[in-house]
């Protein structure tokens, strides 16, 4: 039988609409209580440097309302460490962070900074933090993760929504391709395998079937999709859609 397959929702972007105008609404703590109530197994917040959308009393908020686990986003940097500790969530997941990007563009690179990385994700796991890398599905960037410690791995799914939204379908299947090779790598490595970013309900049931992936991490999507039905319903559809998937 299949394993479960954990649905995190990502509720960075109802505070990017708060802070577009400053004050307290829409209130992504209200965002985080409505997804738990519909049947998100996760929320998943990235505090940024630039605290351009979550801050740090979301953060405070969420540890306080949250009865399902907080995936806690952040860069490889003292700063987000030492809230880490402070807080101790469910779940770290270490991504990189540029400045001047919109989004999370890439994995991390992991292979490159192996010793550092070692170093930095050792106190979260002794504080009992799951640790998370999110990255691309590149064997070299798996294998390190492996050996410096990380629990879990999530697989970078942007190029493959990129280019289903953009029509290139050859290039769509050869990511997709590459994704269900790396999930099944990354599992037989002892890792638990996520995967996210830019998973829309048209893609998300390729990568919901992989039986290796136990969780997926959706965010801007469904946010978008809550303006016109609602975030409840929108979550259910997704949820609906993941479980077809997956039987
Ligand atoms: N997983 C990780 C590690 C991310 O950085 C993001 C974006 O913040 C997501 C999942 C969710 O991506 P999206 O908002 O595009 O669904």
């Amino acid at each position: 039988m299949t394993a479960p397959l954990r649905l995190g929702v990502n509720i960075d972007h109802v505070a990017t609409v708060r802070n577009a105008r400053g004050g307290a609404y829409p209130d992504p703590l209200r965002a985080a209580r409505l997804a738990q109530e519909a049947g998100a197994d996760g929320i998943t917040a990235h505090l940024r440097e630039d605290r351009r959308h979550i801050s740090d009393a979301d953060i405070d908020g969420l540890m306080q309302v949250l009865t399902v686990p907080l995936n806690f986003e952040m860069a490889a940097t003292p700063e987000m460490q030492a809230i880490a500790l402070r807080h101790k969530p469910h779940a770290v997941c270490i991504v990189p962070e540029k400045r001047e990007e919109r989004t999370t563009e890439g994995g991390l690179e992991v292979a490159r900074e192996e010793n550092r990385l070692a170093h930095f994700i050792a106190p979260l796991r002794e504080a009992g933090c799951r640790v998370s890398i999110f990255i691309a599905a590149d064997p070299r960037q798996i294998e390190a993760a492996h050996r410096i410690g990380a629990e879990v791995i999530e697989l970078h799914t942007g190029a493959y929504c990129d280019a289903h939204a953009e029509g290139h379908l050859a290039a769509r299947d050869a990511e997709l391709s590459r994704l269900r090779e790396m999930a099944a790598f990354g599992h037989a490595l002892g890792l638990e395998v996520h995967a996210g970013h830019g998973l829309t309900y048209d893609t998300v049931q390729p990568v919901a079937a992989f039986p290796e992936v136990r969780e997926l991490n959706i965010g801007h999507f469904l946010i978008g999709e809550a303006i016109f039905r609602g975030l409840t319903p929108a979550i259910h559809e997704m949820r609906r859609l993941m479980d077809e998937a997956r039987a």
